[in-house]
This record gives C-alpha cells, sequence and structure tokens, in this order.
C-alpha cells in the first residue's frame, strides 16, 4: 500500500472490485498494527491516537473521506462493512495497548520506589554537646543540689553595671587588669556615645542585675561568656566563659562561704584534690580571696613525672581557679539592699580553666578551634 494510500480515492488506486477493498483494508490493519506496537509509552500512544483517530487528519476520517465518500456505488457497501469492521479492531486493539502502557509505567514507578531492606542504612552522624557546655552542667548540678537556681544576663553591658555598681569607679587601676572591648553602636534613633556600651569582662555584672530585680534571699549562678583584650595564650583567650556566684541572705557568714566551695570542689574534682585561699582584693568583695586547688598534673608535688618542674603550676603545686569574697557592703548601696542586716558572698570562677584542669587539656584555644578530633573525646 503506497504511502500516502488513504489521501487518495479508490479510483485513483486502482480499486474497483470488493475483493481489492477487503485486501486494502488488510494492509491498512497491518499498518496500524505495526505502528500501535512502537507506542510504549503514555506519549507515545497519545501520538498514536492523534495521528489515527484525531478528528481533523486522522487516518480514519481520511479513510471516510477520501475512500468510503466518494466510493463508487457499487463498491460502497464493502468499504463500509470493512471500515466498521476496521474500527472495531483498532479500538479492541489500542485498548489492549493501553493496558499493557499502563501497567509497564506502574511497573517502573514502583521499581523506582522499592525500598531495598537489604541495603545498609545512611548513617547521620549525631553531635555531641561541647565540653565547656558539659563542664557548665556538672557545676549547674552541684549547685542547684544545694540551693542554687540559674539566670543569665547581656555580654553587651554597660560601664556602670560592669565597673561602676561593682565599687569600681572611673581610673580605678583594677580596670587596667580587664582590658576592654569597647562596643561602638547606633540605634535607631541616634548613635550611641563611644566609651557607653562594652563587651562584659566578667559575669559580675549580673551580680547587680539580679539584686535590682530581687529581694533576699538570693542564691543564683550565672554562666556566660565574657570578654577581654587578653592575648591568647595556653591559658588566655579573648573570649571565654565564667560561672559567677551569688549568695545574699540576713545571716551569711564567712563560714558558709569557705564551706560552699569546699563542698563544690569535693564534688567536682572528687576527694584527692586539696584546696586553699588566699588573701587577694577585689572592689566589690571585702575580704577577698583567691582560690587554689592542688596540681592535679603533679599531685601538688610540683615536680613532673620526668622530675622537672611542673610547667602546669611552675612548681608551686597550686593552682589558681578563681576569685572570690564576701559582698563589700559598697555594692549593697547600688541595688538599695540595707548592708546593716544583710551579708553574702560572691565568686567568679573561670569555667575555661576549670575544664582544662579537670579534663587534662593543657591548651584553652583547643576550645575554640573545633578540631572534631578533639571534641570527639568528650561525646
Ligand atoms: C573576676 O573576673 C571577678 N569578677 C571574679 C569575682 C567574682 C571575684 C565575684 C569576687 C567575687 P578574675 O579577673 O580573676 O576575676 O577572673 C576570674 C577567673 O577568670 C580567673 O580566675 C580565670 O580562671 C579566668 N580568666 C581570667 N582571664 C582569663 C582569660 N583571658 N582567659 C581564660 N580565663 C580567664
Amino acid at each position: 500500500m503506497p504511502e500516502n494510500a488513504y489521501e487518495k480515492t479508490l479510483a485513483t488506486l486502482g480499486v474497483a472490485q470488493p475483493e481489492q477493498v477487503a485486501a486494502l483494508f488488510a494492509q491498512l490493519s497491518e499498518r496500524a498494527v505495526a505502528d500501535l506496537l512502537t507506542a510504549s509509552s503514555p506519549d507515545g500512544f497519545e501520538k498514536f491516537r492523534v495521528q489515527w483517530l484525531g478528528r481533523k487528519a486522522g487516518v480514519l476520517t481520511l479513510v471516510t473521506d477520501n475512500w468510503l465518500k466518494p466510493a463508487a456505488p457499487e463498491l460502497k457497501r464493502a468499504v463500509g462493512q470493512e471500515l466498521n469492521k476496521f474500527k472495531a479492531q483498532l479500538e479492541a486493539q489500542m485498548e489492549a495497548r493501553r493496558l499493557a502502557i499502563e501497567s509497564g509505567a506502574e511497573e517502573a514507578v514502583a521499581a523506582k520506589d522499592r525500598v531495598d531492606l537489604s541495603l545498609p542504612g545512611v548513617m547521620r552522624p549525631i553531635g555531641s554537646r561541647h565540653l565547656i557546655r558539659q563542664v557548665f552542667q556538672e557545676i549547674e548540678d552541684i549547685f542547684v543540689s544545694i540551693g542554687f537556681s540559674v539566670v543569665e544576663g547581656p555580654e553587651i553591658e554597660t560601664p556602670y553595671y560592669n565597673f561602676e555598681a561593682l565599687n569600681i569607679p572611673e581610673f580605678h587601676p583594677v580596670r587596667d587588669d580587664m582590658d576592654t572591648f569597647y562596643v561602638e553602636a547606633q540605634s535607631d534613633s541616634a548613635k550611641v556615645p563611644p566609651g557607653s556600651l562594652l563587651l562584659r569582662t566578667h559575669t559580675s555584672p549580673v551580680q547587680i542585675r539580679t539584686m535590682e530585680k530581687r529581694q533576699p534571699p538570693v542564691r543564683v549562678i550565672v554562666p556566660g561568656k565574657v570578654y577581654r583584650r587578653d592575648n591568647p595564650d595556653a591559658t588566655h583567650s579573648f573570649m571565654f566563659h565564667q560561672i559567677e556566684g551569688l549568695a545574699v541572705d540576713t545571716d551569711i557568714t564567712f563560714c558558709d562561704f569557705t564551706g560552699t566551695i569546699e563542698y563544690f570542689v569535693q564534688q567536682y574534682f572528687g576527694p584527692g584534690v586539696k584546696a586553699r585561699f588566699r588573701p587577694s582584693y577585689f572592689p566589690f568583695t571585702e575580704p577577698s580571696v583567691e582560690f587554689d586547688v592542688s596540681c592535679i598534673f603533679c599531685g601538688g608535688s610540683g615536680t613532673g613525672a620526668s622530675g622537672a618542674t611542673c610547667g602546669k603550676c611552675k612548681g608551686t603545686g597550686w593552682i589558681e581557679l578563681f576569685g572570690a569574697g564576701m559582698v563589700d557592703p559598697a555594692v549593697y548601696g547600688f541595688v538599695n539592699y540595707d548592708a546593716k542586716k544583710l551579708s553574702g558572698f560572691a565568686f567568679g570562677m573561670g569555667m575555661d580553666r576549670l575544664a582544662m584542669l579537670k579534663y587534662g587539656i593543657d591548651d584553652i584555644q583547643a576550645f575554640f578551634q573545633n578540631d572534631v578530633r578533639f571534641l570527639k573525646q568528650f561525646p
């Protein structure tokens, strides 16, 4: 059958006998089946449908227009019958093909979505809390167990809370020990004047903020980041962590203070560690002390395993842990507490150094370098 046979009339094709009509439709049917088999996807099927059944230029329309309508009267009946037979056949074949394509597509989708339970699962590594966070949790548990609660305060402070209300007036020499980062800031309406905001150099300003808000008895600990313009080395960082403690009531004595600190040291380091107080000076505590523990690296002997002087305690056998003291009555004046009726103690520990001592870490910088090999040692 010529390529464009259905665009020609039967007369042009030389079909004049009913038998020739049957033969022509048989060829047409063969072509349709061959075409249909090439349609293997829903898109291909639709293309076939338009090509054969399309109303304007589909093969069936052309056959009707060019073979049936102009057919000679003696052929018309045969053409009509063959055309109906062909149509019915084609519809049945198309339906079978459509079902086959659809079930094939479903299978392909199902195969794509199939879960292979024998494959190993995807490992999703779960992080752990940073050692500093873990140490804070340990310290918090110890103090909460004896009646302290946890409060927090802002890292950007005013000189009033960071210094003045702690009895450290401007030009006081103690400000030199806390070399300060000042913040240049622009509020919505105006530029904040230089020197009026800073990064807190210790957690002690939260003592003032707490006493402003609460009446005694007060028993709080304050964890947080603090900042100083210190040059980084094995024990100094320009950002580090402190944990402040404050207890104020009507009958707190120096013995309560030492008892609390010794209890903390025993709980945190265990019974093998010795502790001592040394006189010190802070403008906001009186008397003030420095608190030392026996060196965990050399067992307090001052001599390392090799027989040389212990580098960690520099041969003294003691390591300074933190400053503390009884709250200076002058501080109560800034928060409208009655200094005649109240007494209390405060302390400020370097949390990073507490962690270093307990876990034998010899460089504070390891906490901030985010080296996973280091962090993984403290799951
Ligand atoms: C203070 O900061 C006082 N606010 C502590 C205090 C609180 C005294 C309440 C009395 C009452 P000091 O400057 O000594 O004190 O710092 C406390 C601790 O912070 C130190 O003992 C040390 O452990 C830690 N520390 C200080 N500077 C650094 C630094 N650059 N890097 C890491 N840790 C530091």
